[in-house]
């Protein structure tokens, strides 16, 4: 069993890499229980692929688990089923699903009742290396992606990477666009040591993913601790975000998040070259370790520029209109990079198309 201590000023917790059968995931959760009543919250597809776990702690609740279905409709249908099973502000929710499941419960658990506890169990790799651990929740809205949430903290994340053994296997690439991102953005050892691996990481080999995972919640905890509610350094976990999130947008939620992310990491990688802010050749390795490990790099030419870059001033990171980008300066290094012309953006995308 491995564990990570996110410290923060208030509500602090733990990330406890173990079994999800283990008697360390059934003492967290009793720790936890405050005696009032506790509901899981997943998806269908998880209910049929692990009934046990969905039916182990309290009543299930199904979501719709779509981005389209990220939205406070489904909100309140949980709220409201949570007041007909007599859930009080002792009550807690258990996040059993990807990240759709784990934003909208963390939401959901944020609100109800103005604040119950909630525990997150990641399913995807995406959860595990990411949502799952720093308290962002939330839903879409139909003006924009997440436009709506809180900073509302788990009490503990138990990540078991079996789940990844039944993981589509696009699921698994959906997860690797934001591990690069870690990596490019951040961190240049992750870097060398993704670059080394890509075969392990191409085979699913699970040891492997223990250390991957591991090593980026590591990453964002650190970030989380230094910036709880992004004021400054945690924007850089938004790198390949603000092009991501319109990727999302445009295509109608057909690429995944993951996916877009991918994309976007490419976009700022040539904007930050046609900037001078870093160099060609470290592009370019950006670019092979992606090739190798199949992730997508380019904007498709049916994506309109126009709309990409509406879609971009929607976004969260946008700061009285202007836009605000991450951008990378070197493998494991980045930027918050603001006030940069929409003309050179448009450039950069009609580049980065197919
Ligand atoms: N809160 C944050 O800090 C943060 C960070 C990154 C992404 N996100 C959000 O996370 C969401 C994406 O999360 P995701 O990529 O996990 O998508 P997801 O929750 O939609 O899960 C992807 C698919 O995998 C299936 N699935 C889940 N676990 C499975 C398993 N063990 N075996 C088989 N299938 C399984 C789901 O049914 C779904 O079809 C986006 O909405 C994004 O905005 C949030
Ligand atoms: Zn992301």
């Amino acid at each position: 069993m491995k564990k990570l201590r996110v410290e923060l000023p208030e509500n602090s917790y733990d990330i406890i890499f173990a079994d999800w059968d283990s008697e360390i995931f059934e003492k967290t959760v009793s720790a936890f229980d405050r005696g009032g009543r506790i509901i899981t919250v997943s998806e269908r597809k998880l209910q049929k692929l692990y009934p046990l776990t969905a039916y182990r702690y309290g009543e299930l609740f199904l979501l719709q688990g779509t981005e389209e279905h990220k939205s406070m409709e489904e909100i309140e249908r949980l709220l409201d089923f949570a007041v007909e099973k007599q859930c009080d502000r002792k009550s807690m929710f258990i996040a059993f699903g990807g990240g759709i499941v784990g934003d909208m419960t963390g939401f959901a658990s944020a609100v109800f009742m103005r604040g119950i506890d909630f525990i997150q169990v990641p399913t995807t790799l995406l959860a595990m290396v990411d949502s799952s651990v720093g308290g962002k929740t939330g839903v879409n809205l139909s003006s924009g992606k997440n436009l709506a949430g809180a900073f509302h903290q788990p009490k503990a994340v138990l990540a078991d990477v079996n789940f990844l053994l039944t993981l589509p296997e696009r699921e698994i690439r959906n997860g690797l666009g934001e591990i690069v991102k870690y990596a490019v953005g951040l961190d240049r050892e992750l870097f060398d040591k993704l670059e080394k691996n890509c075969t392990g990481l191409n085979s699913l080999d699970i040891e492997l993913y223990k250390e991957i995972i591991y090593d980026c919640c590591a990453i964002k905890c650190r970030i989380v601790q230094q910036d709880e509610k992004e004021q400054g350094v945690r924007a850089l976990l938004n790198l390949g975000h603000t092009f991501g999130h319109a990727v999302e947008a445009v295509s109608n939620f057909e690429i995944t998040h993951g996916e877009a992310v991918s994309i976007g990491l490419v976009c700022a990688g040539e904007l930050a070259l046609k900037l001078g802010m870093w160099q060609r050749e470290d592009l370019q390795r950006m670019r092979d370790l992606m090739g190798r490990l199949n992730l997508p790099s380019s904007l498709k030419k049916e994506w309109k520029t126009d709309d990409l870059i509406s879609a971009m001033m929607h976004d969260k990171k946008t700061e009285s209109g202007k836009l605000k980008i991450v951008l990378p300066t070197a493998i494991g290094q980045s930027v918050v990079q603001k006030n940069i012309p929409v003309e050179i953006i448009r450039q950069t995308m009609e580049g980065c198309c197919e």
